[in-house]
């Protein structure tokens, strides 16, 4: 009798089941009422009574073996089934990971990054949010000064003005402030307007502003400077300097660059003229250099101030500037190849 269930302990432990029914089945042979179990525990008062311990204690090791047996299998196969649910079927292959892609005004702003640090030049940030001082006072725009009317701005707080700044040029006050020449820096960011929105403008829109102080810096330095940007950028060798205004900058010029007349595009974006206006710049007023406490005797050194928006609209031909905010996926996925 003993073996007989010594056996059966065998067999319970080797049982194995995928399905629901298997594990059914198997619970009616050995723990059903008329199962293997209640037939063994009826031959009890047969068993010898030496060896009844013996085969009472098989018998519920037997019971308990089978009992656990079902619960185990039934559990597997629920957490399979739940796995399904919230996966699928695990052995397939994956979904392909969509790649995604760089903003333009990203990819814009990095060229520009990417060929100034190659002369040596830093990047630099500043607030957004800036006070009076830094945006027009120390610029040379004081109170009431009519070039204030150049730029409209959103105020945050009057007296003392807190403002959105308008320009990135604050950044150059900001970074005289705090660094002695020589100075070589870059300072992309995002400047407001109160301006309507068109094809053309927006209220937010992206500057980089450019910055070089040294002893024995010249009109040249600039020139040659902007002419090695323009080439780099653009892949146009050709330029122009036209006499301009800003406070901040004395002389002061606008750059043009020679774009051409070769495609239909070309005369549209040109006005039929084949020059591009890119930037204005100019050397860095005394009066500036003074407020941040660098010696205009000592120093001198020219600054250059562009919108990303503009250069992204001529790199890619985009027609409107209200794209680059829309989000569209249709026209942010067409700058997928591009690093
Ligand atoms: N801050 C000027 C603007 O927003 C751009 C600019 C012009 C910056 C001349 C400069 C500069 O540094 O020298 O229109």
């Amino acid at each position: 009798m003993l073996d007989k269930v010594t056996k059966l302990i065998g067999e319970v432990n080797a049982f194995s089941a995928t399905t629901k029914d298997e594990i059914e089945s198997f619970r009616i042979k050995f723990l059903g009422k008329k199962g293997i179990l209640n037939d063994l525990f009826a031959e009890f008062k047969n068993v010898a009574p030496k060896e009844r311990k013996d085969f009472g204690a098989a018998l519920n090791t037997l019971k308990n073996l089978a009992q656990e047996k079902v619960t185990h299998l039934k559990d597997l196969i629920e957490i399979k089934s739940e796995q399904k649910g919230i996966y699928g079927d695990l052995t397939r292959p994956s979904d392909p990971v969509e790649l995604g892609s760089r903003h333009p005004i990203s990819i814009v702003r990095n060229k520009i990054i990417d060929v100034f640090s190659r002369i040596g030049f830093t990047v630099s940030e500043g607030p957004e949010i800036e006070d009076d001082w830094h945006n027009f006072t120390a610029l040379n725009l004081p109170e009431y000064h009519p070039a204030r009317d150049m730029q409209d701005t959103f105020f945050i707080e009057k007296n003392p003005d807190i403002l959105l700044r308008t320009h990135t040029s604050s950044v150059q006050v900001r970074y005289m402030e705090n660094h002695k020449p020589p100075i070589r820096t870059i300072s992309p960011g995002r400047v407001f307007r109160n301006e309507d929105i068109s094809a053309r403008a927006h209220c937010i829109f992206h500057q980089v502003e450019g910055l070089y102080i040294d002893t024995d810096v010249s009109f040249a330095d600039l020139k040659q400077t902007l002419l090695y940007f323009t080439k780099e950028m653009f892949g146009k060798s050709k330029i122009r300097l036209r006499p301009s205004y800003f406070p901040f900058t004395e002389p002061s010029a606008e750059v043009d660059i020679y774009w051409g007349l070769e495609t239909e595009t070309d005369y549209k974006i040109t006005k039929g003229t084949g020059w591009l206006e890119i930037m204005g710049c100019g050397m860095v007023d005394p009066n500036v250099l003074k407020n941040a406490n660098i010696d205009p005797e000592v120093y001198s050194g020219y600054a250059f101030g562009m919108g990303i928006e503009r250069i992204a609209m001529l790199l890619y031909q985009i027609p409107d500037i209200r794209m680059f905010y829309e989000n569209d996926v249709r026209f942010l996925e067409q700058f997928k190849s591009i690093l």
